[in-house]
């Protein structure tokens, strides 16, 4: 019997290319960037399955140029690049991989909040000028971390990791969230349950790890940046529409927040050029899952995911689990 026809909009990893072949007929984008729309659109149109990245945009377009899909399995946890509810109307599952980047991703927003506290990268860039005079009291002076509060905004899988490294640094943390977590979560990650606008008052650093949807968009916006303290920080690791990035730019400037560290941008891989200039802004290029061993683990997820349905069984992570049952 002939196997499935799929196709992966990137080379992959060695271990996912291993499951995919195993189960699939495979066309692979060849390169490492990302595919024209118009080659997707093209290319997916004789497939059963489609194997993609965060910067694809999976449409009714996509869906009508592809009428033999049956799944869409991304490569990331966050899936607001796709339009599930469209893909459940054509019969379409649709998974993601939650759960395997979880600590790296968490781990970068400490990378980022530290960063930005200590000023980790002006001082970089001031060595290698080659301008540094050497020692002086007031050098670089930043914020302290240790002991300070930390409002986290989205208390998931993500946000909870990254309320747990701070129990490391003695901080308080509060958190704000859609749903209250267990009384025992919130005991063990010593985490208090408050309002956002409590949060964004009380806190030190806020780091933003809600999804993207209608209600985060533009979550933290001019209103925001008057609540929050002048000598606060913004970690943004979730999706860059979750700030208004030109009020953050214009709150900086009015020095209403000390600094914000970002992985994620409103129109990637744009960024709002008054941030660009700004040395109280830590910029770095949406890596937050980006380690060798959890990139791997997330393509293998998705490669597993689209086999599971090929073999008659529920992909470990379906997000329109109903399509299984029309
Ligand atoms: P998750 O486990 O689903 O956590 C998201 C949390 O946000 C949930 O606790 C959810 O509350 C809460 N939430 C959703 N909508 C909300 C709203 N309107 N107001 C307040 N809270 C709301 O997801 P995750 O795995 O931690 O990932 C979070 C996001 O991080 C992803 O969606 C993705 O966009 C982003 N991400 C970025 C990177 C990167 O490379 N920078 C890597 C991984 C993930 P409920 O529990 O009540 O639903
Ligand atoms: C990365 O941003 C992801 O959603 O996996």
């Amino acid at each position: 019997m002939s196997k499935p026809k799929a196709l992966a909009t990137r080379p992959l990893f060695p271990a996912a290319r291993e499951i995919l072949d195993r189960n699939f007929d495979v066309e692979y984008w060849p390169v490492q960037d990302k595919i024209p729309r118009a080659e997707l659109l093209q290319r997916v149109a004789e497939k059963d399955a489609l194997l993609c990245l965060l910067t694809e945009k999976i449409d009714s377009e996509l869906l009508v140029a592809a009428p033999k899909l049956r799944i869409v399995s991304t490569v990331s946890v966050g899936y607001d690049h796709i339009d599930v509810p469209a893909c459940t109307r054509r019969n379409v599952m649709v998974t993601n991989t939650p759960g395997v980047l979880d600590e790296t991703t968490a781990d970068l927003a400490w990378a980022l909040l530290m960063a930005v506290a200590r000023r980790v990268v002006e001082g970089d860039a001031w060595i290698r000028s080659g301008t540094w005079p050497g020692w002086e009291l007031d050098q670089l002076l930043g914020g302290d971390v240790y002991g300070k509060t930390l409002g986290v905004v989205g208390f998931g899988r993500i946000g909870r990791g990254v309320a747990r490294r701070a129990l490391g640094f003695q901080m308080r943390v509060l958190y704000f969230n859609r749903t209250r977590v267990a009384e025992q979560t919130e005991k063990e990650l010593h985490a208090e349950f408050v309002g956002l606008d409590r949060l964004l008052r009380e806190s030190d650093f806020v780091t933003l790890h809600v999804p993207l949807s209608a209600e985060t968009r533009h979550l933290i916006s001019a209103d925001a940046f008057e609540k929050m303290k002048r000598t606060a920080y913004l970690i943004n690791t979730a999706r860059g529409p979750v700030v208004d990035e030109a009020a953050l730019a214009r709150a900086l400037e009015e020095k209403k927040l000390a600094g914000a560290a970002l992985d994620v941008y409103e129109s990637e891989p744009k960024v709002y050029p008054a941030l660009l200039s700004r040395r109280d802004v830590i910029l770095v290029p949406h890596i937050g899952s980006a380690s060798v061993e959890t990139r791997t683990k997330m393509a293998v997820m998705a490669a597993t995911n689209a086999a599971e349905f090929f073999a008659g069984r529920r992909p470990p992570n379906a997000l329109n689990a109903d399509v299984l049952h029309s």
